[in-house]
């Protein structure tokens, strides 16, 4: 997918060095184990959110973490955002474990949390002075304007949050996680509650972040974000990373494709010669069968479909994106027993 480079924000190039590079960690995070089990109350039981999660991020990625509503996405990055205790496992930020050294791995690491979370009765530009100030920023070391730049709110710097859009507050605590000048933000569900061309700005904010060398984790259950803007995607499903690749892997790993075809006969079933090469009935009333690209060529398929006596009216194809990959391994993994017994739990 081609990623336009034009036109995306940067960041002075004078800016400091988040870490110097030659003490700068292979990987960026690295997770071993990670448990996270939220305790029951009378009324709720205990809630096993995460079941051992592994997960490597490699220092400069663009890492997604997809999945669906309740897969534990918020839960791994609260952890490591020191906002919610882990159960077990082991987890370094930029090196650091977080057990050992919150601190130093919280300085480590940038947090957009999902909720639209500001302070109403403060200007960007006074939110990002008492982050900084938080943070422990000198004066001289602020980069206040830069950021607000850099994330295209510098001619709202001086308006109250209040008044500002879904998409802008969105950028604007963007720009409160990088206050600190961490080597790694972590962006859960950028995207929810903003429009497609809001949408858009952010994605090269994002990737104008990354280019200037920040390691970059964001979840999203938007197929088609992970797609675009990550160069590795891990797939989490109740708790459990189901699938971890390349973005073109993952597409790849489904070399699938479907074929449907509109025949003017009325058929109620299937022909056996059809049948035997896996062609179904569709609900629709058309034929149609999944094939593997490197090994069937369409046109047998549509030459079986002649010579079994049909005439064919009209013919659609179409191609496995990240959303199919979602779903057969998600199925897999529910069938598998483990997903309905956690539900079941
Ligand atoms: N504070 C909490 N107490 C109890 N259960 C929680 C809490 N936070 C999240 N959960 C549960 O943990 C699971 C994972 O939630 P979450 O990490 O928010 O998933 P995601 O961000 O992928 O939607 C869900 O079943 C959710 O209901
Ligand atoms: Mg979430």
């Amino acid at each position: 997918m081609p990623v336009k480079p034009a036109n995306v924000t940067r960041f002075p190039q004078e800016r400091p060095t988040p870490v110097d590079p030659g003490g700068a960690p292979e990987l960026a995070l690295d997770i071993q184990g990670l448990c996270k089990t939220y305790p029951g109350t009378k009324r709720t039981p205990a809630k096993r959110a995460l079941q051992g999660i592994d997960l490597q991020v490699r220092r400069g990625e663009l890492f997604g973490l997809l999945g669906p509503n309740g897969a534990g996405k918020s839960t791994l990055i609260n952890i490591l955002a020191g906002l919610v205790v882990k159960s077990a496992g082991v987890a370094r930020v930029w090196g650091i474990d977080i057990d050992r050294d919150p601190r130093n791995a919280r300085a480590a690491i940038g947090v957009v949390p999902q909720e639209l979370s500001i302070d109403a009765y403060f200007t960007p530009r006074e939110t990002l002075e008492l982050q900084a100030g938080m943070y422990g920023v000198p004066t001289a070391e602020r980069r206040t304007d830069a950021i607000l730049e850099a994330v295209g709110l510098a001619d709202k710097a001086h308006a109250y949050a209040r008044s500002l859009s879904g998409g802008m507050r969105r950028r604007l605590l963007v720009a409160k996680a990088m206050v600190h000048n961490p080597p790694i933000l972590v962006l859960d569900e950028p995207s929810a509650g903003v429009d497609v061309e809001l949408r858009r700005k952010l994605w090269d904010n994002i990737r104008a972040l990354n280019a200037g060398g920040v390691t970059v984790l964001l979840t999203t259950h938007y197929l088609e974000e992970a797609q675009e803007l990550c160069d590795r995607i891990a797939i989490i499903d109740h708790g459990a990373v189901i699938a971890c690749d390349t973005t073109r892997d993952l597409v790849g790993r489904l070399d699938r494709k479907e074929l449907y075809v509109a025949v003017e006969e009325r058929m109620t079933v299937v022909p056996a010669a059809l049948a035997a090469l896996g062609f179904a009935l569709g609900a629709d009333g058309r034929l149609h069968v999944a094939y593997a690209k490197a090994e069937t060529k369409v046109s047998r398929l549509i030459g079986a479909v002649q010579a079994a006596g049909l005439h064919i009216a009209d013919l659609e194809t179409r191609e496995s994106d990240l959303e199919d990959v979602f779903l057969t391994l998600t199925t897999h993994a529910d069938t598998t027993g483990d997903g309905s017994a956690e539900h079941a739990a």
